[in-house]
């Protein structure tokens, strides 16, 4: 029985912080950027700005079999790399509760939080396709009740599309959904906010039957309208064959390499977590974010101990005639005060 886990970046701050010199020539600095606070924003469209990806692209990259990319996000920044990384899908996954939000599981994360997190990401995502996911409770009562948070989800979260969990049973729910133009993704296979009647993270399609199930579930989210599914934690043997047996693609996450995308959450494939961490299998760790930014804080704290940090490039200058007045000024009044 295989049991698995489902599942800040240097760059921006390399800007200077007051325009007293020409930044890098590598850096473009939008208009915004030019002030003198620290509360300055992160952003705006990525300077080679390319076309908004759609469901359109989504079937067209289908159709060419060019294998889609789909990475979460779940803050303005995370969502700001990523989209100018190209990615072209970028889901805000429940995965929020554990990875952004400090909760042992998906099954705490409420509407209203993923709505905030939505938002945020929304503002940064600029060519990818965005999408949110529906948090357990916000839609498994009645279609009616789906619907209603797939349209906040649009409303508010200003996404594009939304997420929900669930096979055959779910296909009233998002036929409902889809049928007032909300794009819906679907996700089958292991579906963690069910990880309770599931008896944990399982691997799902391993018997006969289970891909059997796994098959008709994908078939009835794909009649009912869903533009694309997640495949979660299936083997890839399984996944390629679903996904050969459908006529929308597959977004696959632990399901091999024989599905139509990819998708993998930022957090795990960054390496932002601290070493010793339980990663599934799947997850493939591209880079050391943790170890850098524990670098960069460290030595932070250390030359602020020292006084090595602000050095005189970081603080702002003034004339010698208004410091020896201001000096002048300060020695009358204390005198004064003697
Ligand atoms: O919540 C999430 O991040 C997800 C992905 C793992 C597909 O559902």
């Amino acid at each position: 029985m295989n049991i698995v886990q489902t599942s800040s970046s240097r760059v921006a701050r390399a800007l200077p912080r007051f325009p007293t010199s020409s930044p890098p020539s590598h850096i473009r600095l939008p208009v915004a950027q030019v002030r003198w606070s620290s509360h300055s924003p992160l952003g705006a469209a990525p300077a080679h700005a390319r076309k908004p990806v759609t469901i359109n692209t989504l079937q067209s990259l289908y159709r060419k079999n060019e294998p889609i990319t789909m990475i979460t996000a779940h803050d303005f920044p995370s969502a700001h790399v990523a989209d100018h990384a190209g990615m072209d899908m970028v889901l805000v996954g429940d995965s929020l509760a554990m990875v952004a939000l400090g909760m042992e599981d998906t099954s705490e994360v409420l509407m209203e939080e993923m709505l905030l997190h939505c938002r945020s990401v929304a503002r940064a995502t600029k060519g990818a396709f965005t999408v949110g996911d529906l948090p357990m409770g916000a839609y498994e009562i009645a279609p009616e009740q789906a619907l209603e948070s797939a349209i906040r989800m649009i409303k508010e979260g200003r996404v594009k599309s939304v997420k929900l969990e669930g096979g055959k049973e779910m296909a009233p729910t998002i036929s409902k959904i889809t049928t007032a133009g909300i794009p819906v993704l679907g996700h089958v296979g292991l579906t963690p906010q069910r990880q309770n009647s599931l008896g944990g993270f399982r691997v799902q399609g391993k018997s006969t039957a289970s891909a059997m199930k796994l098959l008709e579930d994908a078939l009835a989210v794909q009649e009912a309208g869903a533009y694309a599914m997640v495949l979660e934690a299936v083997p890839a043997e399984v996944a390629a064959l679903v996904t050969k047996e459908l006529s929308i693609p597959t977004i696959g996450i632990g399901a091999g390499n024989g599905c139509s995308g990819q998708v993998l959450v930022q957090v795990d494939m960054l390496g932002h977590f601290p070493p010793g961490r339980f990663l599934p299998k799947f997850v493939k760790q591209y880079g050391n974010v943790w170890e850098e930014s524990l670098r960069a804080i460290s030595q932070y704290g250390a030359e602020v101990k020292t006084r090595a940090y602000p050095a005189p490039e970081h603080t702002y200058p003034m004339s010698k005639e208004v410091l020896s007045d201001f000096e002048r000024l300060i020695e009358k009044k204390r005198a004064g005060s003697e």
